[in-house]
């Protein structure tokens, strides 16, 4: 029996946005009924790019219907370039998370959204190729990899939370192990080891990458960022711009900027957003 939060009960008992919009502007299926999870999601944008409405049909269990339900959700009266910046993570999150062993459900709700983002723009959807791994699901090297990267995934029993792979016959998981094994090593092998430094020097070091590298893109959107202070290793933050009030702003935080600062400066650094007044959606 799995252990759900109110929230799951909630959009599983009372799903969202159920039905298909005939005239949609962006249409993402899949999975397939042999793997027992399918899910198809269609949206219509309006005026400045805004996703003005989104439904969903799912086949799955009550993680699915749950996941898909708060995708339309999430979704909606989001842009189409913030609804590509809304990750498995986020979704599971929106929910309060779902149990570990369900979390593919959420990575179907990412890969509609993308490939109904990718329908929308007209660009074929980049399903990542690789090398089939997993023969019962369908699940390729890339897919794991990508899984692995996103998630921190350490385990075959993680591997197949979230992507199935290994959930079935069982034949791939020597070889599930074996890509975990080679990241792990490579990993370790690319860590640097940690710089130990003062606080002026991180604080310089973080005003460096916030110009180069976070910077730029934010304003690209209309939008900016100011580094307010660092207290041991959090690092606090005022949005700009059209980034302040956001509703998307802490998928921006985690997603872009958190690790950013976490590859470029330090990992053990975390990004918080002092607190705002107001949210809208921009
Ligand atoms: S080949 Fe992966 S579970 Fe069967």
């Amino acid at each position: 029996m799995w252990e759900y939060t109110d929230k799951v009960k909630d959009h599983f008992l009372n799903p969202r946005n159920v039905g298909v919009i005939e005239d949609a502007d962006g249409i993402g299926e899949v999975g397939s009924l042999s793997c027992g999870d399918a899910l198809k999601l269609t949206f219509k944008v309006g005026e400045n790019e805004k996703i003005i409405d989104a439904k969903f049909q799912t086949f799955g269990c009550a993680s699915a219907i749950a996941s898909s339900s708060a995708l339309t959700e999430i979704i909606r009266g989001l842009t189409v370039d913030d609804a590509a910046k809304v990750t498995n993570d986020y979704i599971a999150k929106y929910l309060g998370d779902l149990p570990k062993e369900k979390m593919h459900c959420s990575v179907m709700g990412r890969d509609a959204l993308e490939k109904a983002i990718a329908h929308y723009r007209g660009i074929p959807y980049q399903k990542p190729e690789g090398e089939i791994v997993c023969e019962c699901f369908g699940v390729t090297d890339l897919e794991i990899n990508r899984a692995i990267t996103e998630n921190s995934l350490t385990s075959v029993e993680d591997v197949t939370d979230f992507v199935k792979a290994g959930g079935g016959c069982g034949n791939c998981v020597e070889k599930i192990q074996e890509i975990i094994d080679t990241m792990q090593g490579k990993e370790r092998s690319e860590k640097k080891k940690p710089q130990k430094m003062t606080n002026i020097q991180k604080i310089k070091l973080i005003e460096e990458i916030l110009e180069q590298e976070i910077k730029p893109v934010l304003k690209k959107d209309g939008g900016n960022i100011e580094l307010i202070d660092l207290d041991e290793n959090t690092i606090y933050v005022k949005l700009r711009g059209a980034c302040a009030n956001c509703m998307t702003s802490q998928v921006t935080i985690k997603n872009f900027i958190e690790n950013k600062i976490k590859e470029l400066v330090s990992p053990e650094l975390n990004v918080k957003e002092v607190k705002r007044e107001t949210t809208h959606i921009c």
